[in-house]
């Protein structure tokens, strides 16, 4: 039987996420900008108005109607909620998880409220209000709806704290600074909210909110706390956990992404064969109920990303044409 199509919605410069899946089955991508270059990886590029043009979700769905589309998966924080409410209202195969989570993992204070809720690891955080003079020193200026560490502040006095909150022109809030190494832990959750598998690695190096180097390491405690974090959750999809640990206040959680994180290929690297997310994701949107298999993954390995482009005719097509058009010093290589 044939697998049935993707539909990745924003997908951006995420060519790795669009190839991967155009590898195991149809896919269609949905990008308001003809200069997307990941959606030059997909087999349908579909043109759709922007995310809160009330014809967003009806563009979706003509898309997933035409394409026999089995699973829509966002790729940016914009159209999580949306693609929720689409899915409860039974418009849209999303997999994502409840409107609700949606909102709240968006938005930065929301989320510790709700991390605080289910007795999940939250750094200290109050809002620009609360009283600053009583805080414990440094913070992290925040905005509540940041993404690629936009506008984020180190403040080491009440002083700074209100220098940033006034600085930053939208809605922040104050977090305590963490020590130690920040790690990030990608997780898959099936329909029901189970987690399937948790796979955490180091971040040696980000640029811009994205993970540019690491490494999968095994590591217990995160593994739990992954599958913790998503069950507290319910959490469908694909969702990645950011968290420091702190030599002296231990693991504390400052980031959930519903969707697919930055470093997608390092759970990759790390998956059993077979069970790499976007393989467990077009089973579960064939409609197979998979068995949970948390921490069943190679440890060890590193990425290291890079950025790479194409070039489109006057058109807009790509002519797959490489960049090097300078023919090799000396002829072929030598066979051996
Ligand atoms: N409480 C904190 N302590 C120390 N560093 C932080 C803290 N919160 C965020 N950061 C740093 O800022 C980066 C971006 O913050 P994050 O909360 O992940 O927001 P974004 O949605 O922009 O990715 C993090 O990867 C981390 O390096
Ligand atoms: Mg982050």
């Amino acid at each position: 039987m044939k697998p049935p199509a993707v539909l990745l919605t924003g997908a951006g410069k995420r060519y790795d996420i669009v190839s991967c899946f155009a590898r195991l089955t149809r896919t269609v991508v949905a990008d308001p900008s003809p200069l997307a270059p990941a959606q030059y990886a997909a087999h349908v590029r579909g043109a759709v108005p922007l995310v809160d043009d009330p014809d967003y979700i009806p563009a979706l769905q003509s898309l997933c109607e035409q394409h026999g589309v089995g699973a829509v998966l966002p790729l940016t924080d914009l159209d999580i909620e949306i693609l929720a409410r689409a899915r409860e209202e039974g418009r849209l195969p999303a997999l994502v998880p409840s409107s609700e989570v949606a909102r709240a993992t968006y938005d930065k204070y929301e989320a510790h409220l709700l991390l605080q809720k289910h007795s999940l690891p939250s750094p200290p955080t109050v809002l620009p209000d609360a009283d600053l003079d009583g805080l414990h020193y440094p913070v992290m200026v925040k905005p509540r709806r940041g993404s690629g560490a936009r506008s984020i502040h180190l403040a080491q006095s009440a002083m700074q704290a209100r220098f940033f909150i006034d600085y930053v022109a939208e809605a922040t809030m104050v977090q305590r600074a963490m020590n130690g190494p920040e790690l990030s832990i990608d997780c898959l959750g099936d329909l029901d909210g189970r987690c399937l598998n948790a796979i955490p690695r180091t971040m040696l190096e980000s640029r811009g909110g994205e993970s540019i180097k690491g490494e999968v390491i095994h590591d217990e405690e995160l593994i739990e706390l992954g599958r913790r974090t998503m069950e507290a959750l319910r959490v469908s999809g694909p969702a990645t956990v950011q968290v420091f640990r702190d030599p002296e206040t231990g693991l504390g959680i400052t980031d959930v992404n519903t969707r697919f994180g930055g470093a997608f290929p390092a759970p990759v690297y790390a998956a059993l064969p077979g069970r790499t997310y976007p393989e467990l994701i077009v089973r579960m949107a064939a409609g197979e109920t998979l068995a949970p298999h948390v921490g069943e993954f190679r440890s060890g390995m590193t990425f290291t990303r890079y950025y790479w482009q194409l070039e489109l005719d006057e058109q807009l097509r790509p002519t797959g044409r490489d960049i090097v058009p300078i023919p090799p010093l000396a002829g072929p290589p030598a066979p051996r």
